[in-house]
């Protein structure tokens, strides 16, 4: 069983759009410091989507990308070829970097399946409803207690009002455990 929290990063518009293939939907250097505060010095676990549309390794973080492709080797991160595999993975670099939590950075496909095991969630909700295929589930606040939120208008450089919002599941014990099975990395 994993002990560390894991923690969802995520921005997302008012019609839960997150992304739209490799698009950059929104200018946002307020989020960009955000996500790089959240991450640094954490492991990161990241969709093969997710992963290409960054295209290098973030420093200070390692990256864990999720993948089925037997083929594919990206240079300067870890690959896991199941939620388990790279929860094992998350679990032993955030133990190897010092690291208090591990963090999900994305994106929708991996949010979907993973939001069921996260301990928090760090949003950035964005004052725009753009177009887009990837998407952030549903949260349901039987299970999320919004703890904290953080509002900023448009301007300095940011094309939108944006919100930072902390949710904290309402019972730890309710999330489905991380089995960690093996270690590796
Ligand atoms: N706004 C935000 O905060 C934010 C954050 C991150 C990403 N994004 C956006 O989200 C979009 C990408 O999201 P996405 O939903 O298309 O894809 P994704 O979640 O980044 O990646 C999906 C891929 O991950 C692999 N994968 C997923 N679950 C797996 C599992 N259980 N076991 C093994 N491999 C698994 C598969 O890779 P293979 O196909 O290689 O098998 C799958 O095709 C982009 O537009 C990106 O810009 C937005």
């Amino acid at each position: 069983m994993s002990n560390l929290p894991l923690v969802i990063v995520a921005a997302v518009a008012r019609n839960g759009v997150i992304g739209d293939g490799e698009k950059l939907l929104w200018r946002l250097p307020d989020d960009l410091r955000r996500f790089r505060a959240l991450t640094m010095g954490k492991p990161l676990l990241m969709g093969r989507r997710t992963w290409d549309s960054i295209g290098r390794p973030l420093p200070g973080r390692e990256s864990i990308v999720l993948t089925r492709d037997a083929d594919f080797h990206p240079a300067g991160a870890h690959v896991a070829r199941s939620l388990d595999e790279a929860l094992a993975i998350g679990e032993a670099r955030a133990r190897a970097m010092g690291a208090s939590e591990i963090v999900v950075a994305g994106g929708g496909d991996l949010y979907a399946q993973i939001i069921g095991r996260a301990d928090r969630l760090c949003v950035t909700e964005v004052d725009l409803t753009p177009p887009g295929s990837a998407v952030f589930p549903r949260i349901d606040p039987e299970v999320w207690r919004e703890t904290a939120r953080e509002t900023h208008p448009a301007g300095g450089g940011n094309e939108a009002g944006f919100s930072f919002v902390t949710f904290e599941r309402r019972d730890r014990s309710a999330a489905q455990p991380v089995e960690i099975r093996g270690g590796g990395a």
